[in-house]
């Protein structure tokens, strides 16, 4: 039953008689004559499953899942490497995958109808791509993604440093929430309309790595990687690791100058990630708790680090924690074109557009609520509603450009707002610089929060530019940036 086979081989035996050739091809890629690259095959094969997700008395959970697992296979390649994934569909409805932070060509970016025609039942379809970056990533459908993430269709994709941060242990906690019958059934109210007007599909049981979690062991003055993947379709996470400091030296798969998480909670929206150093300096024997406390008064522990008896060291490590940078192209401010981008909607949404100044370009807030009242979409981008994967972009930029995007969110909710193809650096929020200047491809806006974001547009092709909490997604909150072709020359 191994639906998840990585075999190795060199890209250089599959060139064969056209290595010469390609060689001269690729010189100009940097990325791609700097490491020993090879092509690395997987199989995912998305189908119905039962996994056991929480502890008995309960019921294994029926789920569709990649590999009959939850979370489906970790992809583990290097920086470098070739991916070569064969997806098969082995559900009743059209599927895609997409590489959520990859850096792909644009074909290879899994959107349905947008970027290649949905998977069919029974189909298979084969994505190929470098992975130019290192870092954590993950992969989940982009079709029916209310529905198909939520159900159990997502993974890790790990693009490991070739010279890495020095750690004793690595760890993966993809982080999962769920609406559960008593049954331990996926309660199967989707897209029902107060999880599409409010905050999205909140349900009340939360996995990580697809099992209730209890307890895990650690042991003192160990250094551990983590690496944190938020796979919900709308929970937000706000970790408080008690006693503990972990730093974070990477956001959303891209190195961050090392330091300690704001107000100590680590904060993770849908879709982002986050890797963090943590020293465990509590004592041999002990435990520490970690809380979710990003909703208030919802609090809950989330999993025990309980101490061996024995410890590894008496005092942390003083190993450097910096990771090398990842080749992405230096956001020119000086010649940045800028573009508004406004997000309304939703519950509130017309108090907060009052409050705001009510400004969202040519839907009025009469129309705008009109439109919600007929079920034409609750959320909105620069005035419009989405209703599919393809429509006319939101915004056409020429290749090679230097793109601001101010963006404002006029609701009365969060969202995380994701770019596909590309990685942006968030240069403010509210008008104040950011810190670390960090790179993300997904970005937690607050409630009434401005944030100016800025990226290279060196990826062609149409992108997906939407909120990752899918309910919001699908009620409208997507639109599409076009990246031309041409290079153009400043
Ligand atoms: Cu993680 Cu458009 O997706
Ligand atoms: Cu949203």
């Amino acid at each position: 039953m191994v639906l998840y086979l990585p075999t190795p081989t060199r890209r250089a035996f599959l060139a064969s008689a056209a290595s010469f050739a390609a060689g001269a091809l690729f010189a100009g890629h940097g990325i791609r004559s700097a490491y020993a690259a090879s092509v690395r095959e997987f199989r995912l094969k998305a189908a119905p499953a039962n996994v056991r997700l929480v502890p008995e008395p309960y019921d294994k959970t029926p789920v569709w899942s990649y590999g009959a697992e939850v979370p489906g296979p970790e992809i583990r390649v290097r920086q470098g490497d070739r991916l070569r994934v064969m997806v098969e569909n082995g559900l009743d409805e059209e599927t895609t995958v997409h590489w959520h932070g990859v850096r792909t060509p644009n074909a290879m970016d899994g959107v349905p109808h947008l970027t290649q025609a949905p998977i069919a039942p029974g189909e298979t379809f084969t994505y190929e791509f470098d992975a130019v970056d290192a870092g954590t990533f993950w992969y989940h459908p982009h079709q029916n993604s209310t529905v198909q993430v939520e159900r159990g269709l997502y993974g890790p994709l790990i693009v490991e440093e070739a010279d890495p941060v020095r750690v004793d242990r690595e760890l993966t906690w993809i982080l999962d929430d769920w609406r559960l019958t008593r049954a331990a059934a996926i309660s199967d109210d989707f897209g029902n309309r107060h999880d599409l007007m409010h905050n999205g599909r909140v349900g009340n049981t939360v996995t990580i790595n697809g099992r209730v979690p209890e307890r895990i062991a650690v042991r003192a003055g160990e250094r551990i990687r983590l690496r944190l993947i938020n796979a919900a379709n709308a929970r937000i996470f706000g970790l408080d690791f008690a006693d503990l400091e972990p730093i974070v030296i990477a956001l959303d798969g891209q190195p961050v100058t090392p330091h300690a998480p704001a107000d100590g909670l680590v904060t993770l929206g849908p879709a982002m990630r986050m890797d963090l150093i943590i020293d465990m300096s509590g004592r041999p024997g002990s435990h520490a708790t970690v809380t979710d406390r990003f909703y208030q008064r919802l609090e809950y522990r989330l999993v025990d680090l309980i101490y061996d008896e024995t410890a590894l060291r008496d005092s942390a490590p003083d190993w450097p924690l910096e990771l090398p940078a990842n080749p992405l192209a230096e956001p020119d401010l000086g010649t940045a074109l800028r573009h508004e981008v406004t997000f309304n909607g939703g519950m509130m949404g017309q108090m907060v557009m009052m409050e705001m100044g009510g400004s969202m370009g040519d839907a009025p807030a009469g129309g705008m609520m009109a439109n919600m009242m007929h079920g034409e979409g609750i959320w909105f981008v620069n005035g419009k509603a989405a209703t599919g994967h393809v429509m006319d972009p939101l915004l056409t930029v020429a290749h090679g450009r230097t793109c601001v995007l101010a963006m404002t969110n006029a609701t009365a909710w969060h969202h995380p707002i994701h770019l596909h193809g590309h990685s942006f650096r968030v240069l403010s929020r509210n008008g104040l610089p950011t810190a670390h200047r960090e790179w993300q491809d997904t970005v937690l806006m607050a409630p009434r929060e401005k944030v100016e974001i800025a990226f290279v547009s060196d990826n062609p092709g149409d992108w997906m530019f939407h909120c990752h909490i899918l309910e919001h997604q699908a009620a409208g909150m997507m639109g599409v940036i076009r990246v031309s072709g041409r290079e153009e020359r400043r």
